[in-house]
């Protein structure tokens, strides 16, 4: 078996250089109008919000757009690239405590208030399409400013629905960056949120994230339970105890409700035989396309790969590499990790062998090397 990011990302890349050309080459473009004064030509393609906010001098001039790009994009985005409950905000609260400055995500209801009269804040605030970051309203968050080289951002990208079959769930390294940059904003006084998306080109540095792979969809297990307790499910509930019984009947059952998508994926006598191995695919895929995702942007992005578990072994040593990497000074206080229970016994020990052998079958040779000492 092998992902189409593997035998097809050579063609997907010269096509994805061209669109990276093109936005920036637009971008220059819109500079140029921009200086003198024919940005409203291409705003709406551009997707940039006409904003009062910085006409100060009341002309119906925006100063802002007189900035030069790389003036315009400080801080520059350090993506923090998670797999969902792999320890994201842990991450994003133990770098906001030590540096006492803000960090920011995709995902705006994270980080706005719940009223409806409030909107999302954008890092770039001539900007509609995100990351967005709390403030310093201290509404939602300790009052933290942005830092001045680099904000940490989080983003889960794609291929991490919990309720899809391959059809959905196998993608390409191309849709897997766009979702990379993609997420949502809040406008004021509207129930729903926007769906959002800025060019991955903006990103300069990124931090991969990686988690055990039985903890991690055990974790995901766990949030299920949650959503789910939220929601009154109590019938769901009590058929799905919290613990190896609970866990083992989610695994089946996603198992056998994506079988027919399965068969035609894998073939009838591949569907592999590794319980959950739709959460196990989608684990290693996730892995392996944050590599080649950022290969295709055209600048170099520099990635420094966190282990989760290092926060347990070595807490100050892990958040001093972190800092150092986003050019943030050590001001604050070390949040304390607590380790969750160990979880281990959830799975037999044959389960366990399928489960290696299923991941190493999907994971590119650099993402096994990633992940292969949790096994
Ligand atoms: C949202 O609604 C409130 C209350 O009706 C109003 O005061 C406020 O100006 C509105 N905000 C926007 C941005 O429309
Ligand atoms: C389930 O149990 C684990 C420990 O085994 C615990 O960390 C978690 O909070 C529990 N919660 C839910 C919602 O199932
Ligand atoms: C869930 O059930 C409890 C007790 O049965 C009740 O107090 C609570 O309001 C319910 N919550 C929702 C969201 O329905
Ligand atoms: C899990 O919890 C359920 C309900 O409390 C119980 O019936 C079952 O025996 C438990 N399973 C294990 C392995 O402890
Ligand atoms: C963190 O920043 C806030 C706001 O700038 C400031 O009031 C506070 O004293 C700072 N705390 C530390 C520990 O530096």
């Amino acid at each position: 078996m092998s992902l189409c990011s593997k035998s097809c990302s050579n063609s997907m890349r010269s096509s994805k250089l061209k669109t990276a050309t093109f936005v920036s080459v637009a971008i220059g473009i819109y500079y140029l109008l921009s200086l003198s004064g024919h940005r409203s030509i291409i705003e709406g393609q551009l997707g940039i919000l006409s904003t009062s906010e910085g006409d100060s001098n009341g002309d119906g001039f925006n100063r802002e757009y007189l900035l030069a790009p790389e003036v315009q994009y400080t801080p520059k985005i350090a993506w923090l690239m998670s797999f969902p409950n792999s320890g994201t905000s842990f991450t994003m609260s133990l770098v906001g405590r030590a540096s006492n400055r803000s960090f920011a995500t995709n995902y705006a209801d994270e980080v706005t208030p719940r009223d409806i009269s409030s909107a999302s804040l954008n890092i770039y605030h001539h900007r509609h399409d995100g990351p967005f970051w709390p403030g310093m309203s201290g509404k939602i968050l300790s009052p933290r400013p942005l830092p001045e080289s680099f904000v940490i951002t989080k983003t889960h990208c794609g291929s991490r629905c919990m309720y899809c079959g391959p059809e959905v769930y196998v993608v390409t390294a191309d849709d897997f960056l766009s979702s990379c940059s993609s997420g949502h904003a809040r406008i004021a006084n509207k129930t729903e949120a926007v769906d959002v998306h800025y060019p991955p080109e903006r990103v300069a540095s990124a931090i991969h994230l990686i988690r055990d792979p039985f903890t991690n969809i055990i974790s995901r297990f766990h949030q299920r339970r949650k959503n789910q307790e939220d929601k009154n499910l109590t019938e769901w509930l009590s058929q799905h105890p919290n613990n190896s019984t609970g866990f083992q009947r989610w695994c089946k059952e996603l198992d056998n409700q994506y079988r027919q998508e399965d068969i035609e994926y894998f073939g009838l006598e591949h569907v592999p035989k590794a319980p959950c191995h739709g959460e196990f695919f989608k684990y290693a895929q996730w892995h392996s396309l944050v590599e080649d995702a950022l290969d295709l942007i055209s600048h170099p992005v520099p990635v420094l790969t966190v282990y989760y578990e290092d926060y347990a072994s070595k807490l100050e040593e892990t958040t001093e590499t972190i800092l150092n990497f986003l050019d943030l000074d050590l001001v604050g206080r070390i949040k304390v990790f607590k380790a969750k229970t160990e979880v281990s016994e959830y799975f037999t020990a044959e389960q366990k062998d399928s489960i290696k052998e299923f991941i190493r079958d999907v994971a590119s040779s650099a993402a096994w090397a990633h992940i292969q000492h949790y096994f």
